[in-house]
């Protein structure tokens, strides 16, 4: 199975060109600005979660070389649904099935086994950057880094 979500990924990736192409203006809405937030650069609550969910993955990269489980699914996690985003970042309409597609991603990664780990792995990052290349494309050399050459 090489896989459901590599598919998935797939998909929304060509859904998505096809949406912006047939698009009559530019209509991907901006994400509603928190104004009081001072330090919109970095500071931001999904900045927060990302930098954790960053974390998770690394993590999860130097359990696998150890040869340890997985850490479970981090209930917090559920937050890239609703956390607020910077000023001026905006959410394509698709951005709740990339949320979708990464939790799903991390809780099949979180319940592997040793024989699919590296790949439930490798789908969790691929998710990881399913979502940037329409979000924030700033950290997808960092991201792709992260994958497991098999
Ligand atoms: C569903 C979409 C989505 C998924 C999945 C996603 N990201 Fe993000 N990511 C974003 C958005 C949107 C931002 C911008 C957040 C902001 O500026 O408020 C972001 C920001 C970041 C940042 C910059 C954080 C900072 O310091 O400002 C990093 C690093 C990052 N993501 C890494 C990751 C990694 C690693 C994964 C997978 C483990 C991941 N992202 C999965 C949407 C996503």
């Amino acid at each position: 199975m090489k896989s459901k979500i590599i598919i998935t990924a797939l998909i929304l990736f060509v859904g998505v060109l096809i949406f912006q192409t047939i698009s009559p203006e530019n209509t991907i809405p901006t994400a509603v600005a928190d104004t009081t937030d001072v330090n919109p650069n970095g500071s931001s609550e999904m900045s927060k979660l990302m930098r954790d969910m960053q974390k998770y993955t690394t993590d999860a990269k130097s359990d696998i070389k150890a040869g340890k489980s997985p850490a479970s699914y981090p209930a917090e996690f559920d937050k890239v649904h609703t956390a607020k985003i910077s000023d001026g970042v905006s959410m394509s309409e698709f951005y709740k099935q990339f949320a979708d597609l990464y939790v799903m991603a991390v809780k099949n990664y979180a319940s592997s086994t040793p024989a699919t780990r590296v790949e439930t792995y490798n789908n969790m990052v691929a998710s990881c950057l399913a979502c940037h290349s329409q979000h924030c494309p700033g950290p997808v050399p960092a991201i792709r880094k992260m994958t497991i050459k098999e």
